[in-house]
This record gives C-alpha cells, sequence and structure tokens, in this order.
C-alpha cells in the first residue's frame, strides 16, 4: 500500500500499474530478468519502496540487443516508410497526453518532484516525440558537384541499435529527448533508465507496445550501471551509445566504446553554468528567475545556473532578497505541489550535505540553509535551499556541480572579470547573462565557452533549438536538426556515368 499525503489520491491505473510485477521490455514481450535478481525504486518523499524491478545482465541484454537488431533489419527502416514512422511517434504522443496524469503520478512518486513539474516534464516529452515524429519524413541527403562525368550523391541513414542510458533527474524527459530522433531516424532502441527512477519508461513500454511499434523497435532493460549500463556500452552489436549523467561515468562510456567495437558515442554531461546579473538589469525579474535557476527540481538540473556573478553595486540588495525568497520556498511530498520536492535519494542527499560541509570547510560564508529538513520532512531526502557567499573560484563548491540545491554567489566589478570568471570551470553547458546593455549582452554571449547561452532569461528550451555542452560538458548536441546528426550516419554513393 502507498503511503500518501493526506487528502491525497492516486490515479486507478496508477495504482495498478504499481501493482503489478515489473518485466524488462524485450523484443515486444515482458520478460524475467535472466539471473532472477530484482532491485528496488524507493520514493524519495518517505523512503518507501515503491517496486520490485528487474536488474538486467549480459545475457538480457544480449537479448535486448538481438532483438533490436532483428526489428532494425526486418521491421523497422527501411521496412517502414517515413510517413509511418511519423505516424507511430504521434500515436505515441496521443497516448501519453491521454495517460498525462499517470505519467506525472509516476514521475513524481519516483524522483520526487512536484506534481505541477512533473506536468511540464510530461508535456515537454509529448512535444519532443511531435517535433521529431514530424522530421521522419525530413531527413535527406545532398547532391555534391564534382570533376568529370560522375554524379555524387549522399544518404543519410540510421545507424542500426542505439543504446539509450539515462539520468534520474527528468526520467520522461531524457527518455523522449533519445527515444524521439532516434526513431524518427530509423534506428531501434535499447533504453536503460536510471535504477532510481525505473517507473515511467517501464509505463512507457505499454504506451509503445499499444501505439502499434513492431517488436523490438523499443527495448527498456533496467538495471544500475554495473552490470547493466556497462553492458550497454561494452556490447559489440550496439552501433551507437548516447549517454546523460555524470563526466565521470561518461569518460566509462567512452572508454568502453574505445575498447569494444568503437560505437558512435554522444553525451551529455554536467554542468557548473554562470549566471551573471548585472547592476543595470530588471532586477525585479532577476531575482524571481535566479531563485528558480539556482533551485529547479531541489537544484537536480545540469544547466541550473549554480554560480551566480552579481555586480558589486547590487549584490548586497539581491542576495538579501536571494535569501529572503529561498527561506519562503515551500518544501514537501511532491504529490501536495510544493515549491521543492526531496533529492532523489539518500546517495544525492549524503553527496550534497558533504559538498555543503566541504564549502563550510574551505570558507565559503553560508547565507541561508546548510542543513537535511527535520520534522514530518524527516523520512524523506528534504533539503533547505542552500546559499554560499564567496570570492574564491577555486573553491570545490565552486568548481565543483553539487546537483542538489546550493547555489554559490559572488560580486564582480568588470564585465572583462565577469566573462573570466564565467569561463573558470572545466564545464561548459550553459550560460546567462542579465543587462539593458544589447552590446555588452552580445559581447558576454560571444565570449562565454558554453552550448547555450541565455539573454535575460534562464532554462529556455524547445525541441527545435540544439542542446549540448562545450569543454567537459558532452560531446554531441540533441535536439533540433542536430539530433539528426547524432543519429543517422552519412553514405556518400558515386556514380561513374561514363
Ligand atoms: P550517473 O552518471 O552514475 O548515472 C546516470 C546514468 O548512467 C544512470 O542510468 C546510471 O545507471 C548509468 N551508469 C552509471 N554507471 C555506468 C557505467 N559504468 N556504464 C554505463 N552506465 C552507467 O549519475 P549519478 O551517480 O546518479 O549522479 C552523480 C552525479 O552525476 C550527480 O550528482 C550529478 O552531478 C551528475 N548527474 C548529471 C546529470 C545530467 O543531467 N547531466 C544527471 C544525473 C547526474
Ligand atoms: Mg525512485
Amino acid at each position: 500500500m502507498i503511503q500518501l499525503p493526506t487528502g491525497i489520491q492516486l490515479q486507478e491505473k496508477t495504482l495498478a500499474f504499481l501493482a503489478k510485477t515489473q518485466h524488462l521490455f524485450m523484443g515486444g514481450e515482458w520478460t524475467a530478468p535472466a539471473e532472477g535478481q530484482y532491485f528496488p525504486t524507493l520514493n524519495p518523499a518517505n523512503a518507501e519502496v515503491l517496486a520490485e524491478i528487474p536488474l538486467a545482465t549480459s545475457p538480457d541484454i544480449d537479448q535486448a540487443v538481438a532483438a533490436a537488431r532483428h526489428a532494425f533489419q526486418n521491421h523497422w527502416h527501411p521496412k517502414i516508410k517515413p510517413a509511418k514512422r511519423s505516424q507511430l511517434i504521434h500515436k505515441l504522443a496521443d497516448l501519453m497526453q491521454r495517460d498525462l496524469p499517470i505519467l506525472m503520478e509516476l514521475e513524481t512518486l519516483d524522483n520526487g518532484k512536484p506534481l505541477n513539474k512533473a506536468k511540464y516534464d510530461v508535456l515537454g516529452a509529448i512535444n519532443h516525440f511531435r517535433y521529431y515524429a514530424g522530421w521522419a519524413t525530413k531527413i535527406e541527403g545532398t547532391t555534391i558537384p564534382v570533376d568529370g562525368h560522375k554524379l555524387v550523391y549522399t544518404l543519410r541513414e540510421p545507424l542500426g541499435v542505439v543504446g539509450l542510458i539515462i539520468p534520474w533527474n527528468f526520467p520522461l524527459m531524457m527518455a523522449a529527448w533519445k527515444l524521439a530522433p532516434a526513431l524518427a531516424c530509423g534506428n531501434c532502441c535499447v533504453l536503460k533508465p536510471a535504477e532510481q527512477t525505473p517507473l515511467s519508461a517501464l509505463y512507457l513500454c505499454n504506451l509503445i507496445q499499444e501505439a502499434g511499434f513492431p517488436a523490438g523497435v523499443v527495448n527498456v532493460v533496467t538495471g544500475p550501471g554495473v552490470p547493466t549500463g556497462e553492458a550497454i556500452s561494452q556490447h559489440m552489436d550496439i552501433d551507437k551509445v548516447s549517454f546523460t549523467g555524470s563526466t565521470v561515468v561518461g569518460r566509462k562510456i567512452m572508454t568502453a566504446a574505445a575498447s569494444s567495437n568503437l560505437k558512435k558515442v554522444s553525451l551529455e554531461l554536467g554542468g557548473k553554468s554562470p549566471n551573471v546579473i548585472f547592476a543595470d538589469a530588471d532586477l525585479k525579474a532577476v531575482s524571481q528567475s535566479a531563485l528558480w535557476s539556482s533551485f529547479y527540481n531541489t537544484g537536480q538540473e545540469c544547466t541550473l545556473g549554480s554560480r551566480l556573478y552579481v555586480e558589486r553595486p547590487v549584490y548586497e540588495e539581491f542576495i538579501t532578497k536571494l535569501k529572503e525568497q529561498a527561506e519562503q520556498l515551500s518544501i514537501g511530498n511532491g504529490l501536495t505541489n510544493p515549491d521543492l520536492g526531496p533529492v532523489v535519494s539518500q546517495k544525492q542527499l549524503d553527496r550534497v550535505l558533504n559538498y555543503i560541509q566541504v564549502g563550510q570547510n574551505e570558507g565559503a560564508e553560508l547565507i541561508t540553509g546548510g542543513e537535511r529538513c527535520t520534522g514530518a520532512l524527516s523520512d524523506g531526502y528534504f533539503l533547505h535551499p542552500t546559499i554560499f557567499g564567496h570570492t574564491n573560484d577555486d573553491l570545490q563548491v565552486v568548481q565543483e556541480e553539487i546537483f542538489g540545491p546550493v547555489v554559490v554567489v559572488s560580486p564582480f566589478d568588470k564585465p572583462e572579470e565577469a566573462i573570466s570568471r564565467a569561463n573558470h570551470t572545466r564545464y561548459g553547458l550553459a550560460a546567462a547573462v542579465w543587462t539593458q546593455d544589447i552590446s555588452k549582452a552580445h559581447r558576454f554571449a560571444q565570449a562565454t565557452q558554453a552550448g547555450t547561452v541565455w539573454i535575460n532569461g534562464y532554462d529556455l528550451f524547445d525541441p527545435a533549438v540544439p542542446f549540448g555542452g562545450h569543454k567537459e560538458s558532452g560531446i554531441g548536441a540533441e535536439m533540433g536538426r542536430s539530433a539528426i546528426d547524432l543519429y543517422t550516419q552519412e553514405k556518400s554513393v558515386w556514380v561513374n556515368l561514363k
């Protein structure tokens, strides 16, 4: 029986799904794991076990890959025409829309996030499928003029079987960011959700089946990084791995690809994004935005503006306001729609608390927060939003991705200083600048080493706009036209006309 906050009820279909024995989804069939092992997935709001999840090991990955390969050769590209692939992806989006309340609840239970934020995620995932459904019929090659009597054209072809390894912070949305372009391009997929949040991906399999995708086009295997993720990255018959998660694991995936079959790799990794506020900015707009760009999703988002730089004349005023707003954020069980839910796991809680300790040890000024929530929230992984002030960019809490509700703030004096400090990081995922001066804003955008720069805004996304990391934040951009390149390869065809 699921523990629920007073007055909250779940959809019948959510309860029925949670009551079922969970299986792996391979070749269109629900299958028990080869070695018979299971692991629990928890509700981070109260540490209750929500379900036992199959733990896929190497023989299961072999089976999933064989099913995907069979589907690729017999039932998918080029056997099914692009327009049909487009229709199937749209149908999946329709079914997700129909089951929106269930997907939201599963996402909230498994990850902890507020229900109304889970709704954005599911709607975002639906949008993503629809955007790439449109691409399925528009993937084109080119003709190339060359010397002599020759015709040269290129074909843009799917890679084959792709392994998709995703994190726990936006479970369904991350699945959509990878499945949607991979399928639109004509690949078959082996998806591994994060072990902390497998439920929405498993539920999605029902919808994939109902939508009418041929068996084996999408396979879902559940389990931790080792052995499940590792078996994917080392597999000799997977043509590409697309990964989102930590930089540490990103490196392991590249190593595994290099030492197995040189599969293609795309990586979306961590960030420590600078959010730079000039004194001439619209401070009212900034302070509301800065609150969310520091703490959205309880700080568990790769793009968050976890390094704030504020021009000195407005620094004190800005910090006072941010502190006041942070202290007013409501914290609680995601089903009650608070501002912030828990962090995802005990491991993440420990990691964030450890960073908070490190920050204090290395002399950062704790402006607010810094503690686990107590009382009614002590069963879950809840933390108070935390702000550190500092003047030293080399501190560990300024350099490393914390991935919790912790933001570091520092004053600056000159635009050039802001730019060089913004770039003083091994990451390069995103950055933002707030100013009314358009030249200053565009100069900043040009000088910043990041895959995305926002001017007078934060965390703006659209499926049509490429998103990827510079420096150690990743390889390859997802979204927009860029993802088509990630999930296809070019073939040049020469015709000798003589
Ligand atoms: P992680 O990188 O270990 O997990 C992400 C995914 O990779 C999960 O599906 C996991 O099972 C899989 N994985 C783990 N080890 C693997 C391996 N050896 N081979 C193949 N797959 C493997 O991230 P974790 O430990 O959950 O979080 C640690 C830190 O990573 C966070 O504190 C945060 O800094 C960062 N992170 C960044 C994310 C992003 O969106 N860029 C998302 C999640 C975590
Ligand atoms: Mg969970």
